[in-house]
């Protein structure tokens, strides 16, 4: 499926107030659950429908400036996808990247990578340029391809980029540039 036409399947953007009539939100932990299954059926506590309503729940209606917000992706007004990221708790020049779920039967279509570049778009909105984002990723080469760096030795899962750098630009930028 070429790029115009997955575009035409799905759009994205953010969980509001707005989607509780249609139940949305629901969907969300659904999605999310459904992804991180693991093939004994069983999921971490951090992804139990109880953990995951206070997160979303808290995402859309808190007022606090920390909360964690959600992306989603829809296809006939479904949700087939959803990216969360929040500001970093260790900083205020920071965010984090987490919840990224696609619906299994969605996997290998680009919802994954469009939420993930949605995210750093809203990220590139809300923060200052210079700010980090942090992420943890298994796979760790997509966040490489998108300018992110491992940053320990110890986790080569976790990855750290900058706030402020377009895509494209992002791609290109030698190693030691950030040294
Ligand atoms: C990881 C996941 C979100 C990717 O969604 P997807 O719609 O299949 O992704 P795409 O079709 O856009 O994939 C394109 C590429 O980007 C990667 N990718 C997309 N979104 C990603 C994300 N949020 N994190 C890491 N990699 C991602 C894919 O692995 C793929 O890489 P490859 O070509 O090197 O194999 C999806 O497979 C999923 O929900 N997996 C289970 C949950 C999970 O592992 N979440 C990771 C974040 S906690």
């Amino acid at each position: 499926m070429t790029a115009s036409k997955i575009a035409d399947v799905f759009e994205i953007r953010a969980l509001s107030m707005a989607d509780a009539a249609a139940r949305l939100h629901e969907q969300v932990v659904g999605v999310i659950q459904a992804a991180h299954r693991r093939s004994d059926g069983s999921v971490s506590e951090r992804f139990l429908p109880l953990a995951l309503f206070d997160q979303v729940y808290d995402g859309v209606y808190s007022t606090i400036r920390d909360r964690a917000r959600f992306l989603v992706a829809l296809s006939g007004g479904e949700v087939i996808g959803v990216g969360g990221y929040k500001p970093a708790w260790c900083s205020g020049h920071g965010w984090e990247l987490a919840y990224g779920a696609v619906r299994p039967e969605w996997q290998r279509r680009g919802v994954g990578m469009a939420l993930l570049r949605a995210r750093l778009d809203a990220i590139a909105s809300a923060g200052t340029a210079g700010d980090f984002i942090v992420a943890r990723s298994s796979r760790p080469s997509t966040f490489i391809r998108l300018g992110f760096r491992q940053v320990s030795p110890s986790d080569p899962l976790l990855l750290m980029g900058t706030v402020g750098m377009p895509a494209e630009v992002r791609q290109f930028v030698p190693a030691r540039a950030s040294a």
